[in-house]
């Protein structure tokens, strides 16, 4: 993890390991355990974003966050969309491309966006499981990545991760969201 203030790490390098392990990584995580939850038909999936994926939207250009916002976004559209803000940054083209200099931002951004694509996915070909889908951010939380200055203890950041693992049977939303402080936020 690179200092987002700090690290004098070129982006393009920051790029690159930033969106293999946070984008990349995560995503052959979700593809492999997902067929394994839809054969049980039932579920709860909490990929562990962050309040900075929205931040970082925001700061895409127009045509950008239109594509992050849609509802016919694909994966495979997404995952070209990850790759070419990587390819963009070795030759430091990202700016010009409609990019912030936000590798651990795009990450993120990246991987709410995937939720959301996942969750429908799932609520158009399995509408009958009780598979629920959802992106968080856990809040500042005092960890090797954050520092002891962040506001939150550990146990605190987890709530809303721990909420959204345990929502109960029959439950049908949240799926689908950006959730923080088990509220859905606006993306
Ligand atoms: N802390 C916050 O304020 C905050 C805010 C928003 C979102 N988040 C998100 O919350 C999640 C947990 O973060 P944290 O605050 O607990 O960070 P952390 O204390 O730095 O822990 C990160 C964990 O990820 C592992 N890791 C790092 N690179 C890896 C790689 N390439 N392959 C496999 N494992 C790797 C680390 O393993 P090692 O210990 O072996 O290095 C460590 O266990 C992250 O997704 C982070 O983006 C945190």
């Amino acid at each position: 993890m690179f200092d987002q203030v700090a690290d004098t790490t070129p982006v393009a390098v920051q790029a690159e390991v930033t969106l293999r392990t946070n984008f990349f990584a995560a995503r052959d995580v979700l593809t492999h355990f997902l067929s394994q939850i839809i054969f049980n038909s039932t579920g709860r999936v909490v990929n562990v974003s962050s309040f900075v994926s929205a931040c970082t939207l925001n700061k895409c250009s127009p045509v950008l966050q239109q594509r992050f916002r849609s509802d016919d976004i694909t994966e495979d559209e997404l995952v070209g969309l990850m790759q070419r803000f990587v390819d963009k940054a070795k030759k430091g083209e990202h700016k010009q491309d409609g990019w912030p200099e936000m590798p651990y931002g795009v990450s993120k951004l990246g991987l709410t966006t995937l939720s959301m694509i996942l969750a429908r996915c799932l609520s158009k070909e399995r509408p009958h499981d009780g598979i629920l889908l959802n992106a968080c951010c856990p809040g500042w939380v005092r960890t090797d990545m954050a520092g002891q200055k962040a506001a939150k203890s550990p146990d605190e950041g987890a709530v809303t991760p721990a909420y959204l693992a345990l929502l109960p049977p029959e439950t049908t939303e949240p799926h689908g969201k950006f959730v923080s402080d088990k509220k859905v936020q606006s993306w």
